[in-house]
């Protein structure tokens, strides 16, 4: 058979996995929508509506915190298949919720679902791509957590002339069960089953993911990164691990500060802030904001494994520091009031392109690639939950912070933030581009400087 790494059988099984990711920014998405409508139905007032926002959020935390052992023990599938399971649990939970207190548990479920799937699915995908395609075929995870949050956006905006927000939550299942039914006709990952010596079976999943029977030197490289015995947190905090993990909680929470959450959680207040009239319009600017997320990641996964990873990175990163710079500086200068809201709309959707080529897609790629397999997927673990701790953080605060600081300076903090996260990225971050996870482990290994690890 001839090696073909193009081919519909990785192609399908990374897009299914990525499904979800589309669950991931759906249901993180939603909750801007259903919260007006929900607020009436339940009476909340301003503490319930921030328990209902930030319980799934911790719920992801959570779950994520959790999610390294258990897809080491049980396996990537069997762990997606369960969250999907668990997301339609929470779904219907919230669909049907007699109660406040029954839709704070299934958001609770929801998030739970979120974290779990929001690091379970790159490692899969991660693991099952070949060398060539990894840095296209993660990144598709973040645009399905793009367009997930896209279709929330889109969703509310349909349900919400009937204030229908039991029909907003509804639709989450049809991914739920997508994600289910798709994973369970899907291998489960080569380098999991080798993991657990399963590898002739390893060799059948590789010949039919590569559409070829010359796999030898792929299994061999993997079999030669496999830990001789189960990892512990003493190895993720070894000292010859110590600097990736260094590196991938350096990046989560910089992803954070950057005020992405601020954005994609309160960009219709944003816009109102900045001048625009009633709902309608906030609401289709911040589609507008959703669209060009979801352009500009489908340009990075063209683009990732010919520019490679760093450039886009730092590149993004000089671009989100202007916009900030500039919203800061609009919302200081109130003299410019007419025309604040043009300046607003246009930093933010250049700020969304530029997250989405950079800390968007390449935070998720890189902590699948830089960690060696024998801590992977506990390192992943860590690094995902600090994410979510950190998202937590950003998207509680940025109300109070625009009350204590003023919007402009709140803008300038972010701003602030991403300098450090470029000055951090300039000197840490290495280029993977072409390197596969074998040998970035074995530089790492060898004790080569961070920055040089994917050389
Ligand atoms: C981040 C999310 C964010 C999303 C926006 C993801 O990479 O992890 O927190 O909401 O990008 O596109």
């Amino acid at each position: 058979m001839k090696s073909n790494v193009l081919n519909k059988h990785i192609i399908t099984t990374a897009t299914i996995a990525a499904i979800a990711g589309l669950l991931f920014g759906f249901d993180t998405g939603i909750i801007s929508g259903a919260l007006l409508f929900l607020s009436a139905s339940f009476k909340l007032t301003a503490l319930t509506k921030g328990l209902v926002v930030s319980c799934l959020l911790l719920g992801a935390l959570f779950g994520a915190a959790l999610s390294g052992r258990i897809a080491d023990y049980f396996g990537r599938k069997p762990v997606v298949i369960t969250t999907a399971i668990v997301f339609t649990i929470g779904a219907l939970g919230s669909t049907f919720a007699p109660n406040f207190v029954t839709l704070i548990i299934s958001r609770i479920i929801i998030g739970v679902a979120i974290g779990i799937g929001s690091y379970t699915a790159p490692l899969y995908i991660s693991e099952v791509a070949p060398v060539e395609l990894r840095g296209s075929l993660v990144t598709l995870n973040q645009l399905m957590i793009t367009i997930g949050i896209l279709a929330s956006y889109i969703v509310s905006l349909i349900f919400s002339t009937g204030g229908e927000w039991r029909l907003m939550f509804c639709v989450g299942i049809f991914p739920a069960l997508l994600l289910g039914v798709g994973m369970f006709f899907l291998p489960e990952s080569p380098r999991w089953l080798v993991m657990k010596q399963y590898s002739d079976k390893a060799r059948q999943v590789l010949q039919k993911l590569r559409q070829s029977d010359d796999v030898s030197h792929e299994l061999s490289a993997i079999e030669h990164s496999i830990p001789k015995s189960r990892p512990t947190l003493k190895d993720v905090f070894a000292p010859w691990a110590r600097p990736v993990l260094f590196l991938g909680l350096g990046l989560s929470v910089l992803q954070q500060a950057s005020g992405i959450n601020a954005v994609i959680y309160y960009a219709p207040m944003i816009f109102k802030m900045s001048g625009f009239q009633g709902n309608v319009s906030s609401i289709m600017a911040t589609v507008g904001v959703g669209i060009v997320n979801v352009i500009f990641t489908v340009i990075s996964i063209w683009l990732v494994d010919k520019v490679g990873r760093r450039t886009l990175l730092l590149t993004g990163m000089v671009g989100l520091i202007l916009c900030l710079l500039t919203l800061s500086d609009a919302f200081h200068h109130h003299q410019l009031a007419g025309q604040l809201k043009w300046i607003t709309l246009a930093s933010l959707l250049v700020y969304i392109a530029c997250f989405a080529f950079s800390l968007g897609a390449m935070f998720w790629l890189l902590i699948s690639e830089i960690f060696p397999l024998r801590i992977r997927s506990f390192a992943m673990g860590i690094t995902v939950a600090a994410n979510w701790a950190s998202n937590i953080l950003v998207s509680v605060s940025f109300l109070s912070l625009v009350k204590w600081l003023g919007t402009g300076n709140t803008f300038l903090l972010y701003a602030v933030f991403c300098m450090i996260g470029l000055v951090f990225c300039y000197r840490y971050i290495p280029e993977t581009k072409g390197c596969s996870l074998e040998q970035l482990e074995t530089n790492l290994l060898e004790g080569k400087r961070l920055a040089k690890i994917g050389a």
